[in-house]
């Protein structure tokens, strides 16, 4: 077994006929990785290969209380959960999650033993201004505890869904700058991962692993992958 990781992510995606095929086809696993499955909060419970793990995709920074609709690290861990998403992108944007709130809920995630995965990338403008190392050390500093548990995840924003990725040479450098600052942690890369680029990605240099969101809703990048 190699100790590579391989991150699903559902997003708000999935149904029980896709948890199926994933319980079909994970019965029989015994690969080389590390699957890490996060489905949405509520199909958490309905999942139920003993071959992958279970990860949410957020969880709140607080222990309990007047949250509504949020939900808290130890529910995670009570139900099974390992590892949990903090800081993707999409929440960064669509729910105004700042690096120190991002930081406040790593800490909870990490005080409920669960592995947080914590994603970091710039944007289209951020690159093409060559702020993208600037960008990256900022939200290293301000949204990662020092713990060598964490997860760091690359995700290029420009990158997440739109069918484009760094060249090799990008993700070699930018995996050894976050490499120097961070030499302990696992760093995986996602960004429009799917069966035909994810070998190539996952065998670079400094690469731990993938984040997959839009290709994993099809069992075929396992089954071309795996
Ligand atoms: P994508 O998403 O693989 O669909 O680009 C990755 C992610 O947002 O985690």
């Amino acid at each position: 077994m190699n100790n590579k990781i391989i991150v699903a992510n559902w997003k708000m995606n999935g149904n029980k006929a896709l948890i199926d095929a994933y319980g079909n086809f994970f019965k029989n696993y015994q690969g080389d990785y590390t699957i890490v499955v996060c489905p949405s909060f509520i199909h958490i419970p309905l999942c139920y290969s003993q071959n992958y793990f279970l990860g949410a995709q957020d969880c709140h920074e607080g222990p309990m209380g007047a949250h509504t609709g949020c939900i808290s690290a130890s529910m995670l861990r009570e139900l099974g959960v390992k590892y949990v998403i903090l800081g993707h992108s999409e929440r960064r944007l669509q729910c105004f999650e700042s690096d120190e709130m991002i930081k406040r809920k790593v800490n909870a995630a990490l005080e409920n033993d669960l592995i947080p995965i914590v994603c970091i990338g710039e944007t289209i403008a951020h690159k093409e201004a060559g702020q993208t190392f600037q960008i990256l050390k900022q939200q290293l500093k301000n949204s990662l505890s020092e713990n060598d548990k964490t997860i760091i995840a690359y995700e290029p924003i420009w990158a997440i869904g739109t069918g484009n990725i760094p060249t090799d040479c990008e993700i070699i450098t930018i995996f050894q700058f976050i490499k120097n600052l961070f030499p302990n942690n696992t760093i995986v890369y996602g960004g429009s991962v799917n069966e035909k680029n994810a070998h190539q990605i996952i065998h670079l240099r400094g690469v731990d692993g993938l984040l997959v969101g839009g290709a994993c809703l099809n069992l075929v990048f396992f089954e071309g992958f795996l």
